[in-house]
């Protein structure tokens, strides 16, 4: 008899753009299958079944064996599925969805011991995944909130036993902190935080505080509080981390991650194996607003940092001018350092600014194209938010 193994979709796969992705990534990885009549279950036809069930990102089972990526969604700190491991720290606008990611790093085709360039990183959810997957990764974002963010959560788990020997003493000084607020002598957690010798676990606690004040400006919430609250939740994303190390038998890859432009990147002429990346788009979300309150906590001038985020630059139309010429630089740029043969992703919506829609994603697929891109793919992301709002974003895919 001719036994052909299920390959079962998770349960809360919903989308188009997610089933499409689904069945890209599977072919990407030489599988051949076919959909069976419920499309939530395929059939495996050919494929190699180990390699399958640990790179997978849409699929729970095959053969009724699980998948790596069903396990590492036990790992989690939080209500939200898709917030695992360390994702979730910091409350940052516009994050990726980790899960569409990870499919995406296998429609590209990228193995162990490649080279990953996110150069917007944002809070870091490409290079978590790349890290995850086994793959090295470059992180590049001009924000220093987006750096810490995204070295707390790809470097703590080196310095896990670190953080807990610190823990209890850093939390009894907040207590005192939290109990002596009019004492003048008093300098605050930041004053013990900035005591700690290790920059990895200092980091950890500036985290920490960093989304203590954000609780406390967007929520109300009362600040010491929430830092020995998410003191501790982040200590437990931690040691999720290091426990899916060990029990799913992930071997994470190297991270590096810098502050930087995406107009001018450090790094060598095609010395990079694939880019997924998602660029301001256009002047939708003025970033440097948005993070206001942890930029200055941080002791950066807003109003000077402004002059290097792209989209938030110049006034009325000169802005989408500076805008499109900051957006072209960046492709260059992408283009420049990508390996020919290689892949870079998009991921762009367009905008609207003073009364009208910004096409900025036929203004990216038009120059990508120009510049000596070839678009593979265009998918459509459509989803739908809160109040049944419509968000549509496009995945664009490139080959070099
Ligand atoms: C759409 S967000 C990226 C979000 C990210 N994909 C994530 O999962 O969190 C765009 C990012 O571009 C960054 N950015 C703006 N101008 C930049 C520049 N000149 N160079 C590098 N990054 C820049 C912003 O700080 C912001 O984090």
């Amino acid at each position: 008899m001719n036994y052909k193994k299920t390959i079962e979709l998770m349960d809360r796969v919903q989308f188009i753009y997610e089933l499409a992705l689904a069945k890209l990534e599977l072919e990407s990885l030489s599988a051949k299958f076919e959909i069976t009549n419920s499309m939530r279950k395929f059939e495996l036809v050919s494929g190699d079944e180990e390699l399958l069930r640990k790179r997978v990102a849409y699929f729970k089972s095959i053969d009724g064996q699980i998948t790596d990526y069903e396990k590492l969604f036990q790992f989690n700190q939080t209500t939200s599925i898709n917030q695992y491991l360390t994702h979730w720290m910091y409350p940052y606008k516009g994050k990726f969805h980790p899960q569409m990611i990870r499919a995406l790093l296998n429609f590209i085709k990228v193995n162990e011991g490649d080279l990953v360039l996110d150069p917007f990183m944002g809070s870091g959810t490409a290079i978590l995944e790349s890290q995850i997957l086994g793959l090295n990764s470059v992180g590049i974002d001009v924000s220093p909130v987006c750096v810490l963010v995204s070295k707390v959560k790809t470097e703590s788990v080196a310095v896990l036993d670190k953080i807990k020997e610190i823990k209890d003493e850093i939390l009894k000084q907040n207590e005192t902190n939290l109990t002596n607020f009019e004492n003048p002598e008093n300098k605050g957690i930041r004053a013990s935080v900035e005591g700690i010798k290790d920059e990895k676990v200092r980091n950890f606690f500036l985290v920490a505080e960093l989304i203590s004040h954000s609780d406390e400006s967007r929520r109300g919430r009362d600040f010491h509080k929430s830092f020995s609250n998410n003191v501790e939740k982040m200590l437990k994303s931690v040691e999720d981390f290091d426990k899916a190390i060990k029990e799913v038998g992930l071997k994470p890859g190297k991270v590096r991650i810098e502050k930087g432009d995406s107009r001018d990147i450090k790094l060598k002429d095609n010395s990079i194996d694939g880019i997924i990346t998602s660029p301001p788009y256009s002047i939708a979300l003025d970033y440097v607003k948005n993070d206001a309150h942890a930029l200055e906590a941080l002791g950066f001038d807003t109003k000077i940092i402004r002059e290097e985020f792209i989209g938030v630059r110049g006034t009325n139309s000169n802005r989408i001018v500076l805008y499109n010429q900051d957006i072209m630089k960046s492709i260059d740029e992408m283009f420049r350092v990508l390996k020919p043969g290689k892949f870079c992703v998009i991921i762009i919506g367009d905008a609207s600014y003073l009364g009208e829609r910004i096409k900025t994603v036929d203004f990216t697929l038009q120059y990508a194209k120009k510049l000596g891109f070839k678009l593979i793919k265009n998918i459509d992301k459509i989803i739908y938010g809160l109040y049944n709002v419509m968000q549509k974003e496009n995945i664009l895919i490139f080959q070099k």
